[in-house]
């Protein structure tokens, strides 16, 4: 990221259009937090693939949450008070995953991932977003969908 590609968005904005931007990007974020601390806690020190693809995800899911974290701050928002809560409920999916084996992280990573997916496809449709937002969403919902391909291949395998 450059700092030319940080652009300060809310006087571009019909302010009628600001309350429904503001929902979606906070929904956004919460769901990236949940999602990075998902990941972060089913990595095991165990030296396995599941863990070099869970590492990758988890930095990608980081990604994505600096990518709403920024769209915030652009627009004038600000993330949660209450992010605390939703980094709690990613360590009970992933620690809770984590200990009862590989095959349940997998099935908990697909079943995020959907919710995931169908959320990025309402938001995305409801949202009259600015085109350079659109095209980072856009990427980031295609980022959800390789994740689920990416578990889906690797339950088939044990
Ligand atoms: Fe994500
Ligand atoms: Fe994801």
């Amino acid at each position: 990221m450059l700092a030319d590609d940080v652009c300060l968005r809310r006087e571009l904005i019909d302010p009628l259009k600001l309350k429904k931007i503001k929902k979606a990007l906070h929904a956004f974020h919460t769901l990236e937090t949940i999602a990075v601390n998902i990941y972060k806690f089913q990595i095991t020190k165990v030296p396995s693939e599941l863990n070099r693809q869970l590492i990758a995800a988890m930095c990608n899911e980081m990604t994505h949450l600096q990518d709403f974290q920024v769209k915030l701050y652009e627009y004038g928002f600000k993330p949660s008070i209450f992010r605390i809560a939703y980094c709690i409920v990613g360590f009970v999916f992933g620690f809770g995953s984590r200990l009862l084996g590989q095959k349940t992280i997998l099935k908990i990573g697909i079943w995020v991932e959907s919710k995931a997916v169908k959320h990025y496809a309402e938001l995305l449709r409801n949202v009259e977003w600015d085109q350079q937002s659109r095209k980072m969403i856009e990427k980031d919902q295609a980022d959800e969908n390789g994740h689920i391909s990416r578990w889906r291949n690797l339950l088939g395998r044990i």
